[in-house]
């Protein structure tokens, strides 16, 4: 089995969450891991909300690996006013057909408005794509640090079948 996962990540806590999915995949077969970098990101915390809100697109500096050649793709981003953030509206626009593969979407949240909205979009587009199946898990801000947390969420909330990374 081969994963991809691409992750946007701000302020870091995304990208620790990926690295550690990472760290448990590996131990499963190869994986790959992309941070998407747009080129016209906001630093202002309104307009990163207002962006994300109307479900903008963000022009990115460099596009992932083409999908064909991995069995999972795994999609990690930080709740942004309730959405996916405009880098991964992006990419999710250019995947193509995920028929046959496997897919897991994973976020990062402050206080956790939305949270759940923004996973549901994320899961929705992706089985709209034809992913088989779509797992996903979340974890707070404050709990990013926590290493033993974040991978114990990793291994219960993926569905058993999906893979066992025990
Ligand atoms: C522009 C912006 C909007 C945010 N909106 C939400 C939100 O709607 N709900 C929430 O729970 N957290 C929200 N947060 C908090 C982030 O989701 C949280 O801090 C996340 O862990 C940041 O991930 P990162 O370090 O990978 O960028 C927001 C943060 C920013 C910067």
């Amino acid at each position: 089995m081969k994963s991809l996962i691409v992750y946007y990540s701000y302020t870091g806590n995304t990208q620790k969450v990926a690295e550690a999915l990472k760290g448990i995949l590996s131990k499963k077969g190869e994986v790959d891991i992309f941070a998407l970098e747009p080129e016209d990101e906001s630093d202002s915390f309104f307009m990163q909300c207002v962006r994300a809100f109307r479900k903008k697109r963000a022009s990115l500096k460099a596009m992932p690996p083409d999908v064909s050649g991995y069995d999972l793709i795994c999609l990690g981003n930080p709740v942004w006013a309730f959405a996916p953030v405009p880098a991964m509206n992006t990419y999710i626009d250019s995947l193509k057909d995920l028929t046959g593969k496997e897919a897991l979407c994973f976020i990062t949240y402050g206080s956790g408005t939305g949270a759940d909205r923004c996973l549901d979009t994320m899961d929705a587009e992706l089985k709209k794509k034809g992913a088989s199946k779509v797992g996903n898990f979340k974890v707070q801000q404050g709990e990013v640090k926590d290493k033993d947390l974040v991978e114990k969420k990793i291994r219960d909330k993926m569905p058993e079948n999906m893979y066992n990374t025990g």
